[in-house]
């Protein structure tokens, strides 16, 4: 599909890897409903094809998203947002999605940005990384997450100073509070996370789904809950040739050639 708001690749050096990228560089990739819409197609079409087993989202150098685009909400009624429903759509799209999303954020990731890349599975940053929820500064909330996430990431105090602030934080600070799971010099940023999306792509789908439902589950429910739907879904994974091949292979002393059955 062509696209006006992102650029979609399969890239050679990451097989079964989709790669989508935000793409609106006059606006920062500010998200607004065309490409929210597409993104929510994108991801669609990367959940349908076989050939891809991890998504990587990112932006450009200078942007990851620099929020919902302010242009396009400035002067929108309350009927209108809620007719809308906005961007509920957009987030569901990614937050549905069973396969799993690294964010790879470099530059800003801001309002609705960070909220884009917290609703990923992980967050791999660009030592460039700079993340924030300024939505106090245009009279406003973060409307997709952000107030509900950060505080379940970086915990409520970092949460209430981010959010009443609008500070941004650098991605040493990301790391330390662990709303990302890694940093990378910018410009080696994209290689290094096309060869960790590569790596989730060479294994079992099913259990890669799996352990995805699971670690999800953890921010859903009770641990007495969450730790009773793993067993069961451990024991299900017996059910699945990719389970005996993984385990053959290990004591065959070889490596594993998973089929997704
Ligand atoms: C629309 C935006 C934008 C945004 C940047 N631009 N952010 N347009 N919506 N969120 C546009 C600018 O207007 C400008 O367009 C161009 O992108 C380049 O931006 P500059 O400001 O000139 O760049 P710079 O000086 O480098 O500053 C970068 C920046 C700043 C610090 C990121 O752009 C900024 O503060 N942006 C807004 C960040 C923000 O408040 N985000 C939260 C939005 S509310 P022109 O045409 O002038 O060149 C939100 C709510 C989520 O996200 C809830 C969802 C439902």
């Amino acid at each position: 599909a062509a696209y006006q708001t992102l650029i979609v690749e399969a890239p050679e050096r990451a097989p079964g890897v989709a790669l989508i990228r935000l793409n609106r560089p006059e606006a920062l990739n500010a998200l607004n409903t065309a490409l929210l819409a597409e993104l929510a197609e994108a991801l669609a079409a990367a959940e349908a094809d076989d050939q891809v087993g991890c998504i990587v989202l990112t932006g450009s150098a200078k942007a990851f998203a620099a929020g919902a685009d302010i242009k396009e909400m400035s002067d929108k009624t309350y009927a209108q947002m809620f007719k809308a429903d906005f961007f509920t759509a957009g987030a569901r799209a990614v937050e549905r999605c069973r396969k799993p999303i690294i964010a790879a954020v470099a530059g800003y990731a801001l309002g609705g940005g960070c909220e884009l890349a917290m609703m990923c599975d992980m967050i791999i940053a660009a030592d460039s990384a700079k993340f924030g929820q300024p939505e106090i500064n245009l009279g406003v909330a973060p409307g997709i997450g952000g107030t509900q996430r950060l505080t379940r990431f970086v915990g409520k105090s970092k949460a209430m100073d981010m959010i009443l602030t609008g500070r941004m934080m650098d991605a040493a600070e990301a790391e330390r509070s662990g709303l990302v799971s890694r940093v990378f010099p910018a410009d080696g940023l994209i290689d290094e996370v096309l060869a960790i999306a590569a790596k989730i792509a060479a294994q079992s789908p099913l259990a890669v789904a799996m352990n995805k439902e699971l670690v999800q589950a953890a921010y859903e429910t009770t641990l007495t809950t969450g730790v009773a739907l793993e067993r069961r879904l451990f024991h299900s994974l017996f059910a699945f040739d990719d389970q005996k091949e993984g385990m053959a292979a290990f004591v065959e002393k070889r490596k594993p050639t998973f089929t997704g059955t």
